[in-house]
């Protein structure tokens, strides 16, 4: 008995094997040498996410040194706010212990970021004052200690 192999057959096959052999040559090319080294991934790019800058220290960090500041801050209602949300990103501080590393916010735009009227915000999230109303023309820092806004200076 005799196989009869349909032409189309055929050539289907031929096309099979050009699109394999293709595709097998371009994977050879396009795929990067470390792939699949740990898993399924570039195994280089773990020294890749190592390389950036390291920016926030976290404000574990600064507790190191700024134990007064610590405990200020945990007595009051900005607790939860850490420091890197105000000063910035802190690493090069953390490091060099100058001060020129470290931003000080000043002015009442600065505190207005979250505290100024804002219909889109939450009265009950954070307190809101309008800029234009409360205590016009004097700084915040002035009358709150950043660190224990409620805690008035006297
Ligand atoms: C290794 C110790 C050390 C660590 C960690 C540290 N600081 Fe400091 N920081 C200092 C010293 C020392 C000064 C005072 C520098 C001076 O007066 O010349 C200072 C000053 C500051 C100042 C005042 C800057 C100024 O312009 O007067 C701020 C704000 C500050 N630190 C914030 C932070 C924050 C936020 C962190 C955590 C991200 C942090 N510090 C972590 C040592 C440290
Ligand atoms: C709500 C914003 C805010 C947070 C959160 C905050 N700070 Fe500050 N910090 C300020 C402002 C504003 C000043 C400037 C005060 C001034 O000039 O009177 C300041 C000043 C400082 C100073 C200079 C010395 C002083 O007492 O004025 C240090 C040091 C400091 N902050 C460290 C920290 C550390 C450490 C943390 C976290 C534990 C932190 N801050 C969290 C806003 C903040
Ligand atoms: C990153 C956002 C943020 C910044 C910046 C910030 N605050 Fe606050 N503040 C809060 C949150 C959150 C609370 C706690 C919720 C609340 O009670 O409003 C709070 C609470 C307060 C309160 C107590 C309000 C109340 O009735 O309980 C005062 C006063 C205050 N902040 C003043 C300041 C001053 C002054 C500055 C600038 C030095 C400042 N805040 C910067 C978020 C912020
Ligand atoms: C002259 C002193 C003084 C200055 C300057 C000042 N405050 Fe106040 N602030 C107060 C006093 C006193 C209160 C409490 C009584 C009241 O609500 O007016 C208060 C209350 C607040 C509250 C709580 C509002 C509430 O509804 O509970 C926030 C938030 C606040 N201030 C933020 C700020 C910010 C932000 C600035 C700068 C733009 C600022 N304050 C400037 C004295 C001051």
């Amino acid at each position: 008995m005799k196989f009869y192999i349909p032409p189309q057959l055929t050539r289907l096959a031929i096309a099979f094997a050009i699109f394999i052999s293709l595709f097998l040559v371009l994977r050879h090319f396009l795929v990067p040498d470390t792939f699949g080294e740990y898993g399924h991934y570039r195994g280089a790019s773990l020294i890749d996410n190592a390389l950036p800058e390291i920016h926030y220290a976290g404000q574990q960090a600064c507790f190191d040194c700024h134990q007064d500041i610590e405990d200020l801050k945990k007595q009051d209602v900005h607790n939860d706010i850490h420091c890197e949300t105000c000063h910035g990103p802190g690493q090069k501080h953390v490091l060099s212990g100058e001060a020129a590393d470290i931003l000080k916010p000043t002015g009442r735009e600065f505190c207005g970021r979250c505290h100024s009227t804002n219909a889109a915000k939450q009265i009950s999230a954070v307190f809101q004052i309008d800029l234009k109303k409360h205590n016009v023309n004097r700084n915040c820092l002035e009358c709150h200690n950043p660190h224990q806004p409620w805690k008035m200076k006297k």
